[in-house]
């Protein structure tokens, strides 16, 4: 394990949590208290699922994991999943955590399917409840969709603490993407969700409802305040062009160095400027409407119809 500090950071802590963050990543270090991570990477969606363990207690925590789903025929299919399931029982963990990192637009979150599996408390970020709203009202949800949160076992907020066996862990908010988005700090290294992409690919979209370009900068400057080795674990990896294969870890001090849109002497309008008018550009993704349904209502499908049969809406000229 390299050797690092608080000391690799440029400036002193500029908020109290990062502070606290970089305090337990050296530490962890210090102590070995790692944990092991296994990715898994989903071609549809560009999506990476990771499980991360404590390889001593064999706690686990599965992050970001995929339900499949045909959009032609409305079906979902638990592939993906089974694959992450069948890792984590051939390994003999144990699952404490079910983590989404937000609510994903792109694909279906697995999380209640691998619950029936492995169990684990479903964790997503407090701010999941502004999500709620937002999305309550655009699929003109009734009083039957509650917006507070409940679907989910465990609301945390910026700077929270849990641990994953005997790791210790904490929580950053990195609102911007999404007004919820957390990175989940496991010891040494951090599931960042949807900021950062790898160095050659740069950041992710701020143009859904709720997000913002500007907000998205001042969270990934948080994340980039940790220490410089410091592991950071992608959501997604969408491979440009030139590389030849596909890629989801990287440090601290990589996306400092080299990450094209936001590298060390970026400044924020700078940024804003670039985020806006290359979101301008971009189209939706394919899922954006069944993924938001489900993932606000913590993976699961909206309650069955007097048939016994569950369906989605399409917003009609909304989005
Ligand atoms: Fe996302």
């Amino acid at each position: 394990m390299t050797e690092i500090s608080c000391s690799s950071m440029p400036t002193a802590p500029p908020d109290p949590v990062i502070g606290a963050a970089c305090r337990q990543i050296v530490q962890s270090v210090q102590d070995g208290l790692c944990p092991v991570v296994q990715s898994f990477f989903d071609r549809q969606t560009h999506t990476v699922s990771h499980v991360a363990f404590d390889p001593d207690s064999k706690q686990a925590a599965v992050i970001d994991c995929v339900l499949d789903y045909d959009a032609a025929s409305g079906r979902t299919s638990t592939g993906n999943a089974a694959m992450i399931v069948e890792w984590v029982r051939q390994n003999g963990l144990s699952v404490q955590w079910l983590i989404e990192t937000h609510v994903h637009a792109d694909h279906l979150s697995a999380a209640p399917w691998v619950h029936g599996q492995l169990g684990g408390t479903l964790m997503i970020g407090e701010h999941i409840r502004t999500v709620q709203n937002t999305f309550g009202d655009i699929f003109n949800e009734g009083d039957s969709f509650a917006r507070d949160g409940s679907q989910f076992g465990r609301l945390i907020g910026d700077g929270e603490g849990f641990a994953l066996g005997r790791i210790p862990a904490m929580t950053l908010h990195v609102p911007g993407h999404t007004p919820a988005d957390m990175a989940f700090i496991i010891g040494n290294t951090v599931f960042i969700g949807d900021t950062l992409f790898m160095p050659d690919y740069g950041t992710a979209r701020a143009d859904f409802p709720g997000g913002d370009a500007r907000t998205l900068y001042r969270s990934i400057r948080r994340l980039l305040s940790l220490p410089a080795e410091s592991r950071l674990f992608l959501c997604h990896d969408y491979k440009p062009p030139h590389r030849d294969h596909f890629a989801w870890e990287t440090t601290v001090a990589a996306q400092r160095a080299h990450n094209i849109h936001v590298h060390d002497g970026v400044d924020e309008e700078s940024f804003v400027a670039m985020r806006e008018a290359r979101d301008a550009t971009l189209d939706l993704p394919d899922l954006i409407i069944p993924s938001v349904q489900v993932n606000m209502r913590g993976g699961r499908l909206p309650e069955p119809e007097k048939n016994g049969v569950r369906y989605l809406k399409v917003p009609v000229n909304l989005l």
